[in-house]
């Protein structure tokens, strides 16, 4: 017996309901909001990532499903959508179409970290990235979107927390104050801490090490030194926030783990599944496009983890809708009604109705047996006084009414009934 692999996980067919709800309702939110879906490939060229997400991030150093394809080409699992959604943004030219872009993803993600509740390896992630404006309102829309889509989902007790983390103006001032800060910590510090505050010293908030987080609770927060445009920027997406009455947390040490965010920065984090408690974060980043090869585009976007939506919804009790049973289930006595019950559903099924016949060669007995195990809504025999009549007794499972209907009345009596 071979095993599924470590961090990966399943979907039954008794629990794929769930799955395709929260994914519906993502759809029905990017519809909401005017956002098309895009596509990007499950593997990229690895500096896509090296590159976009940044070689100081844990994701990069440590994550990465990256490999040799027989091409000799280094090729990587995507970490994530938005490098992924920059490529394609740019490599199709789309800053020639209308802005903003405003896209949508639902996809598979694959990062290499230690398996427990709510971090897997193969995780899905629904995803939306708007490009080509600056503006605060984008900002909010995007921030807004993804509280619709808690609410939609009846996700109860996230909470909201945002920060910014400024441009490369005030982030040049901002890191100068942290190496100050660090500098005489740095041999109590782990040794990816020393790496990165001669890399990016910003990394160093995001440090999950015990004794480094004691460090890091007093280190110099960027809010105290955003230059005045993003300042700005940043009380403009609180007030456009509050505008639409989407409540928020400041948390100053949201830092995210990704590096190219600029500005904006938030998380919606649930107290309710354990360590893994952020279900859904972005941001902007203004220089990701540029970096990777394209003209100079802002964009701003988020993405929320499937797995996680669906944590947080099981453990506070939203109501998950469960798929529709079949409608039907016409039970055939003899080979020539079992015929009859394969032509009739044809004719239902043809009409979009859900109707279900034996396949296992059962008796009538274990067919009813079947068709109440699967919740069949209406069972009919159809035997040999079925055949002469053309008619059915249809036997509604719920009240345990009887009705008779003809073979060729079926298709409207269920859709009336
Ligand atoms: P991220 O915070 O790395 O951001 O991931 C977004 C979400 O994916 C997390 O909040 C979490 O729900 C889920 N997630 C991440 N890692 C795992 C894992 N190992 N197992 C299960 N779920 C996980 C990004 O990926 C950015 N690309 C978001 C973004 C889009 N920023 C701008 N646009």
């Amino acid at each position: 017996m071979i095993n599924i692999p470590k961090g990966t996980k399943d979907v039954l067919p008794s629990q794929s309901f769930k799955w395709q709800y929260v994914e519906e309702t993502a759809r029905k939110v990017a519809k909401i909001y005017n956002l098309k879906e895009i596509r990007t490939p499950v593997f990229e060229h690895t500096e896509l990532f090296q590159r976009g997400v940044g070689e100081t991030t844990d994701v990069v150093n440590k994550e990465m499903y990256t490999f040799f394809d027989k091409g000799g080409r280094s090729v990587t699992l995507k970490p994530e959508g938005t490098a992924g959604a920059a490529r394609l943004f740019i490599e199709n030219g789309l800053a020639s179409s209308p802005m903003p872009l405003k896209a949508f993803y639902l996809t598979p993600c694959f990062r290499y970290e230690r398996p427990q509740a709510g971090r897997l390896r193969e995780f899905h992630q629904f995803g939306i990235e708007v490009f080509g404006s600056k503006e605060p309102e984008t900002d909010a829309e995007v921030i807004s979107a993804a509280n619709m889509l808690l609410n939609e989902l009846g996700v109860n007790g996230c909470q909201l927390q945002i920060n910014s983390i400024g441009c490369p103006v005030c982030r040049a001032e901002y890191n100068k104050a942290l190496k100050e800060y660090f500098r005489p910590q740095l041999k109590n510090m782990c040794a990816t801490c020393n790496a990165r505050f001669e890399q990016n010293p910003l990394r160093i908030l995001d440090c999950k090490e015990e004794e480094c987080k004691k460090i890091t609770a007093n280190a110099p927060k960027i809010l105290d030194y955003l230059c005045p445009d993003c300042k700005d920027h940043f009380k403009k997406v609180q007030s456009l926030l509050k505008a639409q009455g989407v409540k928020y947390l400041i948390n100053p040490n949201i830092v995210r783990g990704l590096d190219y965010y600029t500005r904006t920065v938030f998380e919606f984090v649930s107290t309710e599944i354990g360590a893994q408690g952020t279900v859904c974060g972005g941001g902007r980043y203004d220089n990701l496009i540029s970096e990777l090869g394209g003209a100079p585009t802002p964009a701003v976007g988020f993405a929320a983890g499937l797995e996680r939506l669906l944590m947080v919804m099981e453990n506070t009790g939203a109501t998950i809708p469960e798929e529709q049973k079949p409608r039907v289930y016409l039970a055939g006595m003899d080979e020539k009604s079992r015929n009859k019950a394969v032509e009739l559903a044809a004719n239902l099924r043809a009409n979009g109705i859900n109707a279900e016949v034996d396949l296992m060669a059962r008796s009538v007995k274990a067919q009813f047996k079947y068709a109440d195990k699967i919740g069949a809504e209406f069972v009919a025999a159809i035997g040999e006084t079925e055949l002469e009549s053309g008619a059915v007794n249809l036997k509604n499972m719920t009240n345990g009414e009887s009705s008779a209907v003809k073979f060729k009345e079926l298709c409207t009596y269920l859709k009336h009934n």
